[in-house]
């Protein structure tokens, strides 16, 4: 891999993580105030001036309630901001790489969703991400990584916790936490996924789309209690379905993902629960 390594949305978690999984190489982290992906103009000035090998784009419009109010942000963010990356990628010849969502799917199925499965997105946030993925496909060379419930923020991290680092939080306070039982999810540890990241791009793997999520499938609540007994805490749990509680977005159910794909091209996840130790003993060697 040659020329710098380029992290737009710089300032957001998944970014400080993928910032440290190329540390080796030249990295220029971008925050939204030095390149707003949704001003093509700047996006292709920076890009040329940067001439970077990898575009990796951790921006993103990510409320998804909010979304239903305001389509058109999310869609200049997730969407067509990607197509200006897209575009800028292929003038200077670099790789992009881009985060997608298990949001894209509807959430019907019993079995761990993979690449080929069919998208029907059931919100702005969905249809904008993965629309965003289409554009992102567009470049000459491209890795679309679905990930999904990030968690793994370090202790300095002040900025808005995922449902994961939240609920361990509110485990180690002895808080009472609502949760699904549910919805079927295969939680993504940071660090793991910027490893991922950097993978495909060193082993040059096939360009394309690609699940990228720690492995097993598990609902919130088996999730929760997990991660109490890793804690040693007694977990006070409100078990909910998610009929019951209405939100203004609509959210798939079963949201695991299959990562088959990732693994044929050598990159094997470890599993949710390994990941969730690491993070919670601290074994891991990141210090984001
Ligand atoms: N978090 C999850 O559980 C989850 C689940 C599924 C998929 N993903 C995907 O994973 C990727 C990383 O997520 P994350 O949780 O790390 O996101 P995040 O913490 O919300 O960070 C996103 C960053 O993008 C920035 N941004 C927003 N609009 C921008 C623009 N126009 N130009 C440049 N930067 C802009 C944000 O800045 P401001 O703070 O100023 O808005 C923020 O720093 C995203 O593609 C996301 O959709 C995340």
């Amino acid at each position: 891999m040659t020329g710098a390594v380029l992290v737009t949305g710089a300032a957001g978690r998944l970014a400080a993580f993928v910032a440290e999984a190329f540390a080796d190489r030249p990295v220029v982290p971008l925050g939204r105030t030095d390149l707003d992906i949704t001003d093509p103009a700047a996006v292709g000035r920076v890009v040329a001036e940067l001439r970077p090998g990898v575009i990796v784009n951790c921006a993103s419009y990510n409320n998804v309630d909010g979304a239903e109010d305001e389509p058109a942000v999310a869609l200049r963010i997730n969407a067509t901001g990607v197509r200006s990356l897209a575009r800028a990628a292929q003038q200077c010849g670099a790789t992009l790489v881009h985060y997608s969502t298990d949001f894209v799917f509807s959430g019907e199925a019993s079995v761990p969703y993979d690449e080929g499965d069919e998208p029907a997105p059931r919100s702005a946030y969905a249809a904008s991400k993965l629309l965003g993925e289409w554009y992102a496909l567009d470049a000459p060379r491209a890795y679309v990584l679905r990930v999904e419930s990030l968690f793994g923020c370090g202790p300095s991290w002040t900025g808005p916790r995922g449902t994961l680092d939240a609920m361990v939080a509110g485990l180690r306070a002895g808080r009472e936490l609502q949760v699904f039982t549910d919805r079927m999810v295969s939680p993504s540890y940071m660090p793991d996924v910027a490893r991922a990241t950097r993978h495909l791009v060193d082993r040059q793997s096939p360009a394309g789309l690609y699940h990228c999520v720690n492995s097993g499938a598990a609902s919130w609540k088996q999730v929760a209690e997990e991660a109490a007994s890793v804690l040693g805490v007694v977990p006070r749990l409100l078990e909910r379905t998610t009929a019951e509680v209405v939100l203004r977005a609509q959210r798939p159910t079963y949201c695991a993902l299959s990562n088959r794909k990732l693994a044929m091209a050598g990159c094997e996840m470890p599993s949710w629960r390994d990941a969730l130790r690491r993070w919670i003993e601290g074994a891991s060697a990141t210090s984001v």
